[in-house]
């Protein structure tokens, strides 16, 4: 399985996110570190967003419009305790962007039909080398996938 640095991971994101289209739903699965958040910047970059803000932890939800797509970024870390499901999360799912969700534990039945969920594994080996895996449910999803493998 394929260890790779931040700039990989990035890059990884970005060859993604030419393949992504409105209605795709990411989610990072991953612990504190792992590298979610630097994955969806390269996410950003790869949609052409020239104003992504590191990370969305004190604003669940971030939207970002200048992009070859809109890009809903969410971090629902802080509603390990429940919650996700009064946010609406359905219409950005099925909107005409694209939404990537950290902490997708944490969306209880706010949880999407299809996704492709990326697993984020850091090397026990090396602090900035990490392993990513796949789940894909749907068809898009297993297109996508495909494409990254
Ligand atoms: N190969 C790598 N890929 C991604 N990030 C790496 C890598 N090596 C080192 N890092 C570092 O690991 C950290 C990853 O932080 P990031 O905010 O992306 O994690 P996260 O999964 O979003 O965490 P959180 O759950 O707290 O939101 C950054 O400081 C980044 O520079
Ligand atoms: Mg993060």
């Amino acid at each position: 399985m394929a260890l790779l640095n931040e700039q990989e991971l990035q890059a990884k994101a970005k060859a993604l996110a030419d393949q992504l289209r409105a209605g795709d739903v990411l989610l990072l699965d991953g612990d504190l570190g792992a590298g979610k958040t630097s994955f969806t910047k390269g996410l950003a970059a790869g949609l052409g967003i020239a104003d992504y803000i590191k990370s969305p932890t004190f604003t669940i939800i971030r939207e970002y419009q200048d992009g070859r797509l809109p890009l809903y970024h969410m971090d629902i870390y802080r509603l390990e305790d429940g919650g996700a499901g009064d946010l609406g999360l359905e219409e950005y799912f099925e909107g005409d962007g694209v939404s990537v969700v950290e902490w997708p534990e944490f969306l209880g039945s706010a949880m999407p039909e299809e996704y492709l969920m990326i697993h984020f594994h850091k090397d026990p080996q090396n602090d900035d080398l990490r392993v990513l895996t796949y789940t894909a449910v749907g068809a898009r999803a297993e297109a996508l996938a495909a494409a990254l493998a």
